[in-house]
């Protein structure tokens, strides 16, 4: 197959989609299909060919991508690199992605998670992998999912809606210690947790200068997991044990900062009905192909809490989904092409 492989972008989240992107493109090289790997903000700015040719061109598209630092990326020197630009789409992007069989989105954060590619691909014939822009856009939005997952059932910590320049009170049912985090951010940029008034107001300021909405939500002690969810089934829970802290983006991204066990150490009780509110939580926001849930499990009550959903969960080689995968069998390579095959399922 032709698949441009899409990475990069000016969201919180670059570096990391960078090297998400690179693991991908190298995989889905790896099992025979024609792949490029391109920035979806820098694009290509003079190929040295005609675009069809680059499927088969012999080059190495990952050899330019970065590594993840510790520090959230410099996005303003990125800007600089296209200056006066007005689309999100470098040069030569969309072409490139109309000449293909098919687009790996290998985007997290703003730029490909909230739903405003995949409805520009839906409009221009595009086929790519992962859920459609709806549920995109609904699983980009804390305060949406939130809703969604009280509609349908699934337990979400007690939480709330701060808008910028409007008086907040902490209601009773979230209390502290809450979390306070940017409805559309990820990767735990503009993730906060405040243990009394001060430092509330502190971490709302924060957030308020990446949002204009946040959501304050209950702070849930206890252990945390995640659960990839392929077709509606959910694979094994992985638990993340930050060895300091909770899993902010130093956590996520830096090697051995956190203890990842996958399958986790949990009675099989419990994890069956993890794994059963993550493929609830996964229809609540209307996933189709595969996403990723975060939970909190509280230790005192002994319940869960799902968090959020994310619909391009990271893919890079220390990520959680991989090592899921891994669990069951999967090399990283064929996971890349299950996520491919079920994203296909799509345009049948
Ligand atoms: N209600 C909560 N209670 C305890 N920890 C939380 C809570 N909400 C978030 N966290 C911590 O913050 C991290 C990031 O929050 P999350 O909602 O998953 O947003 P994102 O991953 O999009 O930044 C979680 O992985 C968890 O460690
Ligand atoms: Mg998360």
């Amino acid at each position: 197959m032709k698949i441009v492989v899409l990475a990069g972008g000016i969201s919180t989240e670059r570096d990391v989609s960078l090297v998400s992107g690179r693991e991908i493109y190298r995989a889905l090289k790896e099992n025979g299909h024609q792949t490029v790997l391109v920035d979806l903000f820098l694009g290509l700015s003079e190929p040295d060919r005609p675009l069809e040719q680059l499927f088969d061109a012999d080059i190495d598209w990952a050899a330019s991508v970065c590594s993840v630092s510790a520090e959230a990326p410099d996005l303003d020197s990125v800007k600089a690199l296209r200056p006066g630009y007005r689309s999100l789409l470098g040069p030569h992007v969309l072409e490139l992605c109309s000449l293909s069989d098919m687009v790996f989105l290998a985007l997290h954060g703003s730029n490909g998670e909230d739903g405003r590619i995949q409805a520009l691909f839906d409009l221009m014939g595009i086929r790519y992998t992962g859920t459609g822009h709806v549920s995109s856009a609904v699983s980009m939005d804390k305060e949406l999912t939130k809703r969604m997952f009280r509609a349908l059932d699934v337990p979400t910590p007690p939480g709330v809606t701060a808008v910028k320049g409007v008086p907040f009170t902490l209601p009773d049912a979230v209390g502290f210690p809450c979390m306070v985090k940017t409805c559309c951010g990820g990767s735990s940029v503009g993730v906060y947790r405040a243990d009394d008034p001060s430092s509330l107001e502190e971490a709302l300021k924060n957030a308020f200068s990446y949002e204009d909405q946040v959501v304050v939500e209950r702070h849930v002690t206890g252990r945390e997991f995640s659960v990839g969810v392929i077709e509606g089934k959910a694979l094994p829970i992985i638990e993340i044990a930050p060895l300091e802290g909770f899993y902010d983006y130093k956590n996520k991204y830096q090697a051995g900062s956190t203890v990842e066990t996958c399958p986790a150490d949990l009675p099989p009780q419990t994890a069956a009905r993890i794994q059963e509110h993550a493929e609830k939580a996964c229809a609540a926001v209307g996933i189709e192909s595969y996403a990723r849930v975060d939970f909190m499990l509280e230790e005192q009550t002994g319940a869960d809490y799902a968090l959020e959903v994310n619909t391009l969960p990271g893919m890079t080689p220390t990520s959680l989904l991989p090592q899921e995968a891994a669990a069951m069998g999967y090399t990283f390579s064929q996971l890349c092409e299950w996520i491919l095959q079920v994203s296909l399922k799509k345009y049948q």
